[in-house]
């Protein structure tokens, strides 16, 4: 059972555009490891998409199975989907029987797992499948202490956005509530559909939590469990991480394997 937010994939694909460079990012980086590569919470193929475009195999896994029909939908019409193996699954219990050159979980996934032992029996079963020169890349969003107090319990517009095809548009807002001592966030996100007129013809409420986590915090997952950090990034064109970044991009690869 996935989170049930994702259901609403088309207004899903309208609002979430990714980071910018992350899908050249998480490209090349699949390119240069070569397939087959996993990317795991991969929604609608955002990122596993373009990857096999560049001719590497990829397997996507999401828990998501409406996500997942439109993904095989877009792979189809990107002639792609002799490329791309879309598996539902959870990032804690997925069997594939299969190793991969590297694993990604792109835009900040890795945050819809809520505790520590979630976050650790992922990358643990992620590690199995990983062969032993893997590489494991993953981005989330740094949290600050002023941008954890200035949005609680607030409302805030996330952004209005042209619907493809249609004169409507769509009215995003999103409400979010913090437990600081579980780090969880509760994102209230409201999706309007407006006609030309302003008239409101659908008003769609969508919960979901994330757990932010710190960036030392990540370091010392990633260590626990086995991996190395081999690249740490504040942005996708590879910036130096460091006090004034907003994301945090990592690289890791097997301890044990560690050159
Ligand atoms: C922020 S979206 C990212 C989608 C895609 N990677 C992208 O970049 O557009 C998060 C995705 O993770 C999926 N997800 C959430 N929890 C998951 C879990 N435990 N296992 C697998 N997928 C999960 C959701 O269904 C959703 O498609």
């Amino acid at each position: 059972m996935g989170v049930a937010h994702y259901d609403w994939t088309d207004y899903y694909d309208i609002v979430s555009n990714g980071l910018e460079h992350d899908i050249e990012f998480y490209t090349e980086l699949a390119g240069n490891v070569g397939g087959p590569v996993l990317d795991l919470g991969c929604g609608t193929g955002r990122i596993s998409i373009p990857v096999a475009r560049t001719g590497t195999n990829v397997v996507g896994v999401d828990s998501s199975g409406r996500m997942l029909e439109k993904a095989r939908m877009k792979a189809k019409l990107m002639k792609v989907e002799d490329k791309i193996n879309f598996v539902e699954g959870d990032m804690r219990t997925f069997e594939l029987r299969q190793v991969f050159s590297m694993a990604m979980i792109p835009y900040r996934s890795f945050l819809h797992l809520l505790t520590v032992k979630d976050q650790m029996i992922a990358l643990r079963q992620i590690r199995k499948h990983l062969s032993e020169e893997g590489l494991l890349a993953l981005n989330i969003f740094v949290p600050t202490i002023r941008s954890l107090y200035e949005q609680d319990e607030k409302s805030s517009t996330r952004g209005i956005y042209e619907i493809p095809g249609s004169d409507d548009r769509l009215v995003v807002w999103d409400y979010t509530r913090y437990d600081h001592f579980q780090q969880i966030a509760e994102i209230i996100r409201q999706y309007e559909r407006v006609d030309s007129s302003g008239v409101v013809l659908q008003r769609v409420v969508a919960p979901f939590h994330i757990r932010y986590i710190y960036p030392a915090e990540l370091h010392h997952l990633l260590r626990l469990v086995g991996f190395s950090i081999v690249g740490r990034y504040g942005d996708f064109k590879k910036g130096t991480f460091g006090p004034e970044s907003t994301e945090l991009v990592i690289v890791a690869k097997n301890l044990r394997f560690e050159g």
